[in-house]
């Protein structure tokens, strides 16, 4: 089935889906995105996604393409459409179309796509019940890794650097030998002591919704969390280790660098953690 995809304020299968070589997305990444999971035809941490989304467009002095409520009503098309009931919903605002030059053009209409495609969610469990090898790489990103960039460079350049070792994901580690998060997702570790720990949004990281939402489901567990700095060394001295994202949920990283994680298995505080988040959708 053709997969039918929002561009620009019509619904058009992808092979008619286009934008403008002029567009500053393609020009200079000059544009922003979310990923949304949807699960039993249920979006998962919308609105926090939503509420990101207007953040980093605010940062960017960059124009938002509609209101909020119109975007939820393309957004639940697309998936409509799609017949999707387990799937990845993308959104990428960009700047527009405009004569290149560096600065911002004095006008310019952002662009705006949405698409939709089915992703197993049985099959990311199942990668979650033997877990993942992660490798480190350095941190070479920008200082605004808050912002939800569609620059991504430096984040391909090391998730295909942990791919070529043989890893699943890439864990990225700054100029002092702490960890920040992963390419594409964010980094924990459970201490020896039984402390979860992950680095704060302050420090230049992406505010993962998967980070916020398995934070409150830990301290509903009664689980003790604590944001801050950990280096590679406490992560290869940790009982657990594993990353989110809203691809991803939880995912235990077994391995990083060849060594493995303590017993080489996913632990138990990981797989509390990924059944509460399994059972977690929105409204
Ligand atoms: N990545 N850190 C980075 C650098 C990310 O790119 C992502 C998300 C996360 C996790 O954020 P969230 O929990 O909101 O998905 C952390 C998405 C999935 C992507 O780039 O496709």
């Amino acid at each position: 089935m053709s997969r039918i995809v929002y561009v620009n304020g019509s619904y058009v299968p992808t092979s008619e889906a286009y934008v403008h070589i002029n567009d500053r997305g393609y020009q200079f990444a000059d544009g922003v995105y979310e990923g949304v999971s949807v699960r039993g035809g249920k979006t998962i941490d919308l609105e926090p996604h939503l509420d990101r989304l207007w953040r980093s467009m605010t940062e960017l002095d960059m124009s938002a393409p509609m209101g909020r409520a119109p975007m939820r009503l393309v957004l639940k098309e697309v998936i409509r459409r799609n017949r999707v009931a387990d799937g990845f919903l993308y959104l990428q605002v960009t700047r527009g179309e405009a004569v290149r030059d560096h600065a911002f053009p004095e006008v310019s209409i952002p662009s705006f796509v949405v698409t939709c495609r089915r992703l197993s969610f049985d099959a990311v469990r199942a990668r979650a019940a033997k877990g993942v090898a992660a490798s480190t790489q350095p941190d070479i990103r920008w200082g605004r890794c808050d912002i939800k960039s569609t620059s991504l460079l430096p984040n391909i350049l090391a998730k295909q650097a942990a791919r070529e070792a043989g890893a699943f994901e890439a864990v990225l580690v700054d100029k002092d030998g702490f960890v920040t998060e992963g390419s594409s997702t964010n980094i924990w570790i459970v201490t020896k002591d039984g402390k979860l720990q992950t680095r704060t949004i302050e420090d230049n990281i992406l505010a993962g919704i998967t980070r916020a939402r398995v934070k409150t489901i830990a301290e509903g567990l009664q689980m003790a969390v604590e944001e801050g700095r950990f280096t590679v060394e406490d992560a290869k001295d940790a009982q657990e280790m594993f990353f989110t994202s809203s691809t991803s949920c939880a995912m235990p990283i077994v391995e990083l660098d060849g060594q493995k994680i303590g017993d080489g298995t996913p632990g138990p505080v990981a797989q509390r953690l990924i059944d509460a988040y399994f059972s977690y959708t929105d409204d």
